[in-house]
């Protein structure tokens, strides 16, 4: 539907009006009289018999975008009812947004809706809608739903043209959704990955060609994907230790497509509450994007571990596994725990065929070159003994699985050692003074060390 085309107005001013304005505001529901005296009074018909209820339903997650879609809705009348005798009470929005407190109380107006060509009277309904026996925990706690549902009412003979104002409404989830492109929760907050990027992370440079090509590659250089006909990868897992950072990675690549790509990051008591289904709603309406579940193995249990196949696991295999369905979606998972993931998820192409493998006793990937590569970007901003460098220090845990956290950790700790040493009362002799020594970090190895007790790795403490 054009611009044009669409022209909607309040018709029911006078009396009526300030009672809209009142839901609108979210200032207490309406009983279900009210309600519907307003219905007939706006379709202009004798009893409700007469009209017609038309309702879609949204993923609560969009609901900024369907507050866009309101508003543009409202806005269009407002600007017909300036011209008319009545003007609404001042500071009295027409519009409210779901973003606002009380967001998913029932909004409710009427308008005259120009509709190619034709006139047509219709009431616009948005309310939390709420399956029997299904309710969800949003972001911040609050008791919500996971769907929004708007409804149309109109005039049964006007049931068909009212329709196209569902047009309204999906242009802007499908089209001019303002989540795509971002880094969101399931929720449709939006998340901050920070400025991290390569440089800020160790790993073998297998690991980032891995990503560039199967990640990056497909949503930055889209063309030269589909030019040179590459099978488009579906999903890469980012197994292995604590602390090794795979979600630090997930925050790089989320960054590395911003405004390309959406990337959604969901936990499994996400996915338990809102079901696959969901998930992959979303996850289409906002392509293409990328999805990444974490500590996937609480989703998809090994079978042989644990006996059954779980219907999440089966719904989760019937998604990768269609094509159309699908939409362009990318599955980027974690796990610690490789062994308890199950192997269908994993074992043939196009489902999570890659994976990298963040092993801290694997001395190839993880030896002491990694470990120096991680110190040189902890140690930003401290200052070594001279004599002392990255190397050094990671030859000193040649021997012993650090994880990258752990690392973080002995800096850290040879930190509170020298501060220790220098006087924690003179902040003088700290700004920007404090040299880390060998000894710092012996006494610091020690201490962490004591926390350090990991398979394949000496006993320690
Ligand atoms: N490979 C690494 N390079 C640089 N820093 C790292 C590396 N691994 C871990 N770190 C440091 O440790 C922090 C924690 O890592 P991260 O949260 O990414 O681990 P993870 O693998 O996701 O762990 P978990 O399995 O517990 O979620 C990072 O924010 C970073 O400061
Ligand atoms: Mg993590």
């Amino acid at each position: 539907m054009s611009g044009e085309d669409f022209e909607a107005r309040i018709f029911a001013a006078g009396g009526e009006l300030p009672e809209v304005l009142k839901n609108l505001l979210g200032s207490g529901g309406m009983n279900r009289e009210e309600r519907n005296r307003l219905l007939k009074s706006y379709l202009g018909v004798r009893n409700l018999s007469g009209s017609v209820r038309t309702y879609r339903r949204y993923p609560v997650t969009f609901s900024r975008a369907i507050s866009l879609a309101l508003e543009e809705l409202t806005q269009k009348a407002e600007k017909v009812e300036r011209g008319r005798a009545e003007e609404p009470p001042e500071g009295a929005p027409l519009s409210v947004s779901l973003d606002d407190p009380g967001a998913l109380e029932e909004v409710i107006f009427g308008g005259e809706f120009r509709l190619q060509k034709k006139k047509v009277r219709a009431v616009v309904e948005s309310s939390p809608f709420q399956p029997q026996g299904l309710m969800v925990l949003g972001p911040d706690g609050n008791l919500g739903s996971d769907h929004i549902s708007i409804s149309v009412y109109t005039r049964k003979e006007e049931q068909e043209l009212a329709q196209s104002l569902f047009e309204v409404v999906n242009t802007h989830v499908y089209e001019k959704n303002p989540l795509r492109g971002k880094a969101i929760s399931v929720y449709g907050e939006e998340m901050d990955p920070g400025k991290v990027d390569w440089d800020d992370i160790a790993i073998p440079p297998y690991f980032q060609t891995e990503v560039e090509e199967n990640i990056l590659w497909p949503v930055l250089h889209r063309e030269s994907v589909e030019a040179a006909k590459l099978r488009v990868p579906r999903g890469l897992m980012l197994e292995g230790e604590r602390g090794m950072g795979k979600t630090l990675l997930s925050r790089i690549i989320s960054r590395r497509v911003a405004g390309k790509s959406t990337f959604i990051k969901a936990k499994p008591s996400d996915v338990q509450r809102l079901g696959w289904d969901y998930l992959f709603d979303i996850a289409r309406t906002l392509e293409p994007s990328i999805l990444y579940l974490e500590d996937i193995e609480a989703l998809a249990p090994n079978k042989e571990k644990f006996g059954l196949t779980t219907p999440a696991l089966t719904d989760v295999l019937d998604y990768l596994d269609g094509t159309e369905a699908r939409g362009n979606v990318f599955l980027l998972a974690s796990t610690n725990v490789p062994e308890m993931v199950d192997f269908s998820l994993l074992d043939r192409p196009g489902r999570i065929d890659r994976r990298l493998v963040f092993d801290p006793s694997n001395k190839k990937d993880f030896g002491v070159e990694w470990k120096q590569a991680v110190f040189e970007i902890h140690l930003r901003g401290h200052k070594l003994a001279p004599g002392l460098t990255p190397t050094h220090l990671a030859r000193m845990i040649e021997d012993v699985p650090y994880t990258g956290a752990h690392i973080e950790e002995l800096i850290h700790t040879a930190s509170l050692e020298a501060i220790r040493r220098e006087g924690v009362k003179d902040p003088q002799a700290l700004k920007g003074k404090l040299v880390l020594t060998e000894e710092d970090f012996r006494r610091a190895k020690e201490r962490v060390e004591r926390i350090v007790r990991r398979k394949g790795g000496p006993e320690v403490g």
